[in-house]
């Protein structure tokens, strides 16, 4: 049987004026409905390896494979498709766009993809509900408390219906009450249809409940 997601040998070396080697002979196999979390401390590459599988970074070395297909050496096309409809990253710091409603920034992907209006709508409300932040779909991310900002990258992350979720520290802003909550939600998604999850957190307790836990070490 073929894995959904392999990572053979990935290594990103940062070529500035110093050269850091972020991440080294990373191995990751992976099928649907798995999940896996990246533990570590700041800087031992768990946001760079995420990027990589995300195709927002190219490796230095090493390949991501997705559905037998190796992505890094895809072309534009190819690669926009990947990035639009297999995966979707929950970002460390948000990255929602300000001028943007909330509403807006959860249908933004679905307008990329051209989904009818009809069908953004329905999907857009049913996560915004899922979320706990239906009250906010008119509201702008800024009068937004860090905890619901962090549910809106969610709804972002989750609106194309991707098979890999990339998420970076998901729960760093949230309360534990919260932060249950949205772990939770990304487990049910994993569950319900099958995805593939790669988290990465400093969180001991969702550490401590993984079922499978990659530690990184920093390098110097
Ligand atoms: N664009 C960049 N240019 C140069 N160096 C970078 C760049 N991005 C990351 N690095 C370096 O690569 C290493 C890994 O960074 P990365 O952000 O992947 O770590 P992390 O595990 O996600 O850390 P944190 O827990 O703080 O989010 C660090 O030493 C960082 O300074
Ligand atoms: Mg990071």
């Amino acid at each position: 049987m073929h894995n959904k997601l392999i990572v053979e040998n990935l290594e990103k070396v940062y070529k500035t004026e110093v050269e850091t080697i972020a991440v080294r002979d990373f191995n990751l196999k992976m099928n649907s409905g798995e999940i896996v979390t990246l533990a570590g401390p700041s800087g031992s590459g768990k946001t760079t390896i995420l990027f990589c599988i995300a195709s927002l970074l190219e490796p230095t070395f090493g390949k991501i494979i997705v559905n037998n297909k190796v992505i890094n050496t895809f072309l534009a096309e190819d690669l926009i498709a990947y990035r639009r409809n297999i995966v979707g990253i929950i970002f460390q710091n948000y990255n929602l766009i300000e001028y943007l409603t909330v509403f807006e920034n959860v249908a933004f992907p679905l307008w990329l993809a051209e989904k009818k209006k009809k069908d953004v709508k329905e999907r857009v409300n049913d996560l915004l509900d899922k979320l706990d932040i239906a009250r906010y779909a008119q509201t702008f991310p800024c009068f937004l408390s860090m905890g619901e900002q962090q549910r809106v990258a969610i709804g972002v992350a989750l609106a194309n219906d991707p098979e890999i979720i990339l998420a970076d520290e998901p729960t760093g802003n949230l309360d534990r009450k919260t932060a249950d909550i949205v772990i939770n939600l990304l487990i049910n998604e994993v569950e319900e249809s099958r995805k593939i999850l790669v988290l990465a957190t400093h969180d001991e307790k969702i550490i401590h409940d993984s079922a499978r836990v990659i530690s990184l070490e920093k390098r110097t």
